[in-house]
């Protein structure tokens, strides 16, 4: 399905729903923005300030949400798509992998920060999260052990998200490892996490994707 665009007075929304994992985060905190189930229009821009509109796509974990300034439109804030100033990936409990960065998917720049990389193994459309999790009812915390790590001398910057085939995922940048409730459980500049839903060390391989015959590109 092709990006939905729409130009309000001060901001453009672009909503990509191939990304949108239903989070809801959107459509709960401000639903005269995302009005879901309706006949026609269903996004309308101008009923929140620009500000406002800003922090729904910031707040979208999986990059499905855009918010762009339009060229007329003044004022301190940056679109929604800035690069953070700390890289982190979210563990999400039974769910993707939800990366906030300066990213790179397979060497190529995304122009969204956020974006929610499948860990149950079973998406349709990898490395991103479908959703099937729910379907496959994948079981996986969202609050892995803390590591012993030491402090990241650079914490933002380019992060290079390397799909393996059949395989894991490889991360090389700086990133910050976050439990679901925000709890910091590592500090790496390289990572491998696993993308089969099979490692017993979630969210890290332990490569358990040989003996489960995981498939991917
Ligand atoms: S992933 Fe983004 S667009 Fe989809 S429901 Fe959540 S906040 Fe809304
Ligand atoms: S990708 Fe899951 S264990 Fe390696």
């Amino acid at each position: 399905m092709a990006t939905e665009v729409v130009a309000g007075t001060h901001a453009t929304i672009h909503f990509d729903a191939s990304k949108c994992i239903h989070s809801r985060t959107c459509v709960l905190s401000h639903p005269d923005v995302f009005v879901p189930n309706v006949v026609g229009a269903w996004i309308h821009p101008d009923a929140q300030p620009v500000e406002e509109l800003i922090r729904i796509g910031q707040n979208c974990p999986s990059g499905a949400i855009t918010v762009v300034r339009n060229p007329a439109t003044a004022g301190a804030y940056a679109d929604s798509n800035g690069a953070p100033l700390v890289n982190t990936v979210r563990v999400r409990e039974n769910g993707p992998l939800a990366f906030e960065a300066e990213l790179q998917i397979k060497g190529s720049p995304q122009p969204n920060p956020r974006a929610t990389l499948c860990r149950c193994g079973q998406s349709q459309n990898k490395p991103y999260c479908d959703g099937s999790h729910v379907a496959a009812a994948f079981v996986a915390s969202g609050e892995p052990a803390t590591a012993t790590f030491a402090a990241l001398a650079v914490r933002n910057g380019p992060l290079n998200l390397q799909p393996l085939p059949n395989g894991p995922l490889r991360v090389t940048g700086n990133l910050e490892v976050v439990s679901g409730t925000g709890r910091t459980c590592n500090k790496v500049n390289e990572t491998y996490l696993c993308r089969c839903g099979h490692s017993q060390n979630k969210p890290y391989c332990d490569g358990s994707h040989k003996a489960a015959g995981f498939q991917a590109d």
